[in-house]
């Protein structure tokens, strides 16, 4: 059977990693979350000292990129995809307040980004992918076969964001979580390489009031029409 390439964007703490990674597993395609190369970047600004007084010294760490190697390698224990900055896993220390903090500024970076996609579209070579980020359906894969873009009122992906920091014991405040996913959005939506917005072949789900289950059935089901579509097209094209 023809393999696709499905694009998941939108806002912060959407869902969409979750999103993702089941239909991934439902259709035996492989997962990639973008954002964690984005936060593995700024790892390795933050431990190389090219934040400094709050500020992000962005030459430095474009300098710097071709020290950084980014790896997706899948845990046998758990099945789940993590991310290795060179060589050493960083799956827990991206996901700090910390880098969550400087992610955004990182992600403006116009070389930054350059690396990064290159290395996304390789990896989406073969088609079989699910990809979520900001700006796959956009830029990434424009011509992805099913784009989805997800999102949620800023209060609700705060409230989902805290909970996941107290569960992993951060000492975060509600307010702080808020201010750090409006401050994310406005930087994300309004960079000028790359900006997030929705495709314009992209469909949307708001999940503020839709139910996670529903939505991921409904977006299951759309990528099976895709899929099917696919392979019938592909019948029709042998046809003599
Ligand atoms: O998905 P996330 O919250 O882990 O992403 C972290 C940051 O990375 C987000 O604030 C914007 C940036 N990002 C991006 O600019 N482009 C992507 N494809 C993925 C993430």
């Amino acid at each position: 059977m023809r393999k696709i390439i499905v694009a998941i964007d939108g806002h912060s703490s959407t869902g969409k990693s979750t999103v993702a990674k089941r239909l991934a597993k439902a259709l035996g395609y492989v997962f990639i979350d973008t954002g964690a190369m984005y936060r593995a970047v700024t790892l390795y600004a933050l431990q190389n000292g090219f934040v400094s007084e709050g500020k992000l010294n962005a030459q430095k760490l474009t300098a710097a990129l071709p020290s950084i190697e980014l790896k997706f390698k899948t845990n046998t224990d758990t099945g789940k995809s993590e991310m290795y900055l060179n060589g050493k896993n960083v799956e827990g220390e991206i996901r700090s307040m910390e880098v969550s903090k400087y992610v955004s500024p990182v992600a403006t970076i116009k070389e930054v980004r350059e690396k990064l996609v290159a290395q996304q579209q390789k990896m989406g070579l073969e088609k079989g992918i699910v990809m979520d980020g900001r700006d796959i359906g956009t830029v990434v894969f424009p011509d992805a076969e099913l784009k989805i873009y997800m999102t949620a009122s800023a209060e609700i992906r705060a409230q989902r964001r805290y909970q996941e920091l107290l569960g992993r014991g951060e000492n975060v405040s509600y307010d702080e979580v808020l201010k750090n996913v409006q401050d994310r959005d406005r930087i994300d939506s309004t960079r000028e390489t790359s900006p997030l917005k929705k495709a314009e072949d992209a469909i949307e789900f708001d999940n503020s009031e839709l139910g996670m289950e529903e939505q991921f059935e409904k977006i299951l089901d759309l990528a099976r029409q895709k899929i099917d579509l696919q392979g019938f097209q592909n019948l029709e094209g042998l046809k003599p």
